[in-house]
């Protein structure tokens, strides 16, 4: 522990107030560190001072949706003009038509797009799309992959082996408690990474079938690097029974300049986007092909076949945040991304390799997950932690925490393009340090 680091003590004050009047004392579980979480007060480029005065290189940027740095000054600059003029009204304004022509732009299968408020709404508006489309109620999705909170997206995210059923053909097992039962008939489940598997269940469920859900690197599975037979096995038989592919760029479009599809030469049906492109604000968005996108659209008069609003939809502030940190996002920014990315995974793996620590990391770009343990992560199976697994990694977070990091509990994590060489073997050297502390 570095001597300036105080106790958070103001922090803990907090907390104890917040479980009085927010059950839990958060909105957002992700922020429960232990013992309490860490109310900040500011962040600047890559570190992040909480309200005791200790500060954290910021290893998480809230949950990968900070990609400049936080407070960064174009869009400081552009927010405050717009605020001054307004944050919200209920008729259009001009800098929606930018950001989604931007988005066009740059999303080679993205014709149109419409805007939302999070990526769980962007998620469901996809896949809602995908069943207006193609009339049909079922979607696919892969085993432990997370899409946000839509009862459908968050089927089998964290099912417990006891639920788990066959490797090749996973149970569906709903996840929120109460959710209807009626989830395990309308989502089928399949193994990241499996093509024959993805094959059958797609062929099985065939005409039920409106849409296959994707992430590319889905972070709760592991990040592992998916394999063109299998993206080729989905989108091949999508077409062969006629439903359409989701890819969900929520997290990956920070991976390229045209998204995850544009490294991996694949062309979605819908792509689900949010985070990054609204420059720190809350954000969503449903893009993809035009006759699909109709949907959402009058036609001759009559309602759209999918309504869609919200009060907050393409908000000028959004909008205009959005826009700031997404022009700034050249090919020169993706490069220095990439490499800030494979700085911290090479130093992590020499690190393991050096202390002989039988961890691993596996991500991409400027997207990383540590895993406390050396097997092969093709899936969510060999991902899920054992309850020693994720003891360690609370454990690591309490340590790196003292050590002025933050990282997420189980072990996902990303860099903005404010992180410094200096700030990444500060970090490496933190959680290697902090490994050779843990109590394994
Ligand atoms: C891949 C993916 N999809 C969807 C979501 C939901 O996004 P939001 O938290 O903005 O609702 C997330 C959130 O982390 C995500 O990682």
């Amino acid at each position: 522990m570095r001597p300036a680091h105080k106790p958070a003590s103001r922090s803990a004050d907090l907390f104890a107030r917040a479980k009085g009047s927010i059950p839990g004392g958060a909105s957002r579980s992700t922020v429960l560190t232990e013992p309490h979480p860490i109310y900040i007060a500011e962040g600047r480029g890559a570190w992040l001072t909480d309200i005791d005065g200790n500060r954290y290189l910021d290893a998480n940027n809230n949950f990968t949706s900070i990609i400049l740095g936080h407070a960064d000054p174009a869009i400081d600059a552009a927010v405050r003009e717009q605020l001054s003029r307004g944050t919200a009204y209920s008729m259009a304004t001009s800098i929606e038509i930018e950001l989604a022509e931007l988005l066009t732009g740059r999303l080679k299968s993205v014709d149109q797009i419409r805007f939302c408020n999070s990526g769980t709404e962007a998620v469901m508006g996809a896949i809602k799309a995908a069943r207006a489309f193609t009339g049909r109620p079922l979607i696919v999705k892969v085993e432990g992959s997370y899409h946000g909170t839509y009862d459908h997206a968050e089927a089998s995210l964290d099912p417990d082996p006891t639920e788990w059923g066959d490797a090749g053909s996973p149970t569906t097992v709903p996840y929120a408690g109460g959710a209807p039962t009626s989830v395990a008939n309308e989502v089928a489940v399949i193994p990241f990474n499996d093509a024959e598997a993805a094959r059958t269940t797609i062929r099985a469920v065939g005409e039920r079938c409106a849409a296959i859900l994707l992430d590319p690197m889905p972070s709760r599975v592991g990040m592992p690097t998916v394999t063109p037979e299998f993206l080729r096995s989905i989108e091949e038989t999508a077409r062969e029974v006629g439903a359409l592919v989701i890819l969900d760029e929520v997290i990956s479009f920070r991976l390229a300049h045209g998204g995850a599809q544009e490294k991996l030469g694949i062309s979605p049906d819908l792509t689900a986007l949010a985070k990054i492109i609204g420059g720190g604000f809350p954000v969503g968005a449903v893009g993809g092909r035009a006759d699909v996108m109709a949907v959402f659209a009058k036609q001759g008069g009559n309602r759209a076949a999918l309504p869609s609003g919200g009060t907050f939809t393409a908000n000028p502030v959004t909008m205009t945040a959005g826009l700031a940190c997404m022009e700034q996002l050249d090919s020169d920014a993706f490069d220095r991304l990439d490499a800030i990315g494979t700085r911290c995974r090479t130093g992590l793996t020499t690190g393991f390799d050096a202390g002989s620590i039988a961890w691993q990391v596996t991500g991409a770009g400027s997207l990383f997950r540590i895993h406390p343990n050396k097997r092969a992560i093709r899936s969510y199976r060999d991902t899920r932690h054992s309850s020693d697994e994720a003891a360690s990694m609370a454990e690591l977070q309490r340590h790196l925490l003292e050590r002025e990091v933050y990282l997420s509990d189980y072990g996902m994590g990303c860099w903005n393009l404010a992180t410094t060489d200096d700030d990444i073997d500060l970090f490496v050297d933190s959680v290697i340090s902090s490994i050779g502390a843990l109590r394994l």
